[in-house]
């Protein structure tokens, strides 16, 4: 750190290209959020399928949302990896081994349970992306932090609409 001079922030946007060695930094950075979204969107599809209860259709339709939206910020991550020069790793078994979600409860069926379950998948998802903003942007790459906030973003919004049905007697 101390040998580098960082760019006043302006240049940024100018063009200035990251080091190698920071873009291989940030390569692995959205490699391990792209194995929790393809988690997260996992998650959503089981708690799709699983759920049961008298809020069946609106959850059955809401976590069928959370998935689709996490396939198309997998694909932002994924793409911007490849973009930096990276390999994505997507696979199965790497997507199991990256993962920093929380462990999906297994054989649970009510919505309640279901809401909790992805409440908390959506809490930590947009845990680990905020610390990624702040080092795309030490690294120089105002790209990177752009796709990171655009999807914490949006798993701000995912967790509020599905929190919204804590509440409810299901
Ligand atoms: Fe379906």
């Amino acid at each position: 750190m101390a040998t580098t001079t960082r760019a006043p922030r302006a240049m940024h946007h100018e063009g200035r290209k990251p080091s190698d060695e920071t873009r291989s930094a940030v390569v692995e950075s959205l490699n391990r959020r792209l194995a929790d979204a393809i988690d997260l969107q996992l998650q959503a599809k089981q708690a799709h399928w699983n759920v049961k209860g008298p809020n069946f259709i609106a959850l059955h339709d809401l976590f069928e949302r959370v998935a689709v939206n996490l396939a198309q910020h997998a694909d932002l991550l994924a793409e911007r990896a490849v973009q930096l020069g990276g390999v994505v790793e997507a696979v199965a078994q790497a997507v199991a081994d990256r993962s920093e979600l929380p462990r999906f409860p297994a054989r649970i069926t009510s919505g309640r349970d279901h809401v909790m379950a992805l409440t908390n998948a959506l809490s930590a998802f947009g845990g680990m992306l905020r610390p990624g903003i702040a080092e795309a942007e030490e690294a120089g790459d105002p790209a990177t932090a752009d796709i990171l906030t655009e999807v914490a973003r949006d798993i701000d919004k995912l967790r509020w609409l599905v929190e919204a049905h804590a509440g409810a007697s299901n």
